[in-house]
């Protein structure tokens, strides 16, 4: 089953930061940054931001955008920074971004970091610095998250046909709707996403580890434990 607003109310109110800023969520593919970001989301009311959505969005609405970032999406190599950032700048004029947001698989090349780190650390809601967190998953699992993945797309729940499975085959638990899978999630696409993950993205995680405002999780536990880890680190980087 997937994680819902409902499992995120179950957690007592002082886990509940009220300026949680901006956070930094990393990893491979299929670390699970995508589930996690929604249980930040719905715990502390603060917008989840994936550069992957943003694109896919862009893609399915046909935009020029979308149509320069197609096939690059469909061959696992990474979209421009040039793009990737200005999309990101775009989105955080929006003011559900005033308390913090999440930033869901960006950056991942030390461009994008240095665009970051000049534009919104420390200049961001309550000129908070950034944090960042590491998600880690072993490559045998994050293979078979990636190949068993459905999601909704109306409501956007995740889902996994052998690790996180919607009550009905193939079927949305909230919503009813069929789910679907993603086009670059075949073994092949995954073997070429991790590839430009160690070649451009692992140095993104070394420039964070290195600054501090840094903590790395384990990624391998059940959903709640990764997310119960992930508030506990976003808390000990805030205090
Ligand atoms: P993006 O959409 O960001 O893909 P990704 O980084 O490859 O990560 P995923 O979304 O595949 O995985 P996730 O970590 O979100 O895991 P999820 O929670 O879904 O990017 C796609 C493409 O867009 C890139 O290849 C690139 O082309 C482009 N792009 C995006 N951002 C870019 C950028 N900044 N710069 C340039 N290009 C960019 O979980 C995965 C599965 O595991 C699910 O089935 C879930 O149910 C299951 N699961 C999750 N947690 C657990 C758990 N604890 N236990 C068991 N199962 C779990
Ligand atoms: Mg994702």
């Amino acid at each position: 089953m997937a994680l819902s607003a409902a499992d995120a109310k179950t957690w007592s109110r002082e886990e509940v930061i009220t300026s949680p800023g901006p956070i930094l969520l990393l990893g491979a593919p299929g670390v699970g940054k995508g589930t996690q970001a929604k249980a930040l989301m719905a715990a502390w009311g603060i917008p989840q931001i994936s550069t992957g959505d943003l694109l896919r969005g862009n893609v399915s609405q046909g935009t020029p955008l979308g149509k320069m970032a197609k096939a690059v999406l469909d061959r696992g190599e990474l979209v421009s920074d040039e793009l990737v950032n200005e999309m990101v700048a775009v989105r955080l004029t929006r003011p559900d971004t005033a308390a913090g947001y999440i930033l869901d698989g960006y950056p991942r090349t030390l461009g994008q970091a240095a665009w970051v780190d000049d534009h919104l650390n420390g200049k961001g809601p309550a000129a908070l610095p950034v944090v960042a967190v590491s998600i880690e998953v072993g490559y045998n699992q994050l293979l078979r998250r990636i190949t068993g993945r459905r999601t909704c797309p109306v409501c956007k729940s995740i889902y996994n046909i052998y690790l996180q499975q919607p009550r009905v085959d193939e079927v949305c638990d909230l919503d009813g709707t069929a789910l679907t899978r993603r086009s670059d999630d075949t073994e092949e696409v995954f073997e070429e996403r991790m590839r430009a993950y160690e070649a451009q993205t692992a140095p993104v995680v070394e420039h964070y580890r290195a600054r501090g405002r840094f903590e790395r999780v384990d990624g391998e536990q059940p959903v709640n434990a990764v997310t119960a880890a992930v508030m506990n680190a976003v808390r000990r980087l805030r205090s």
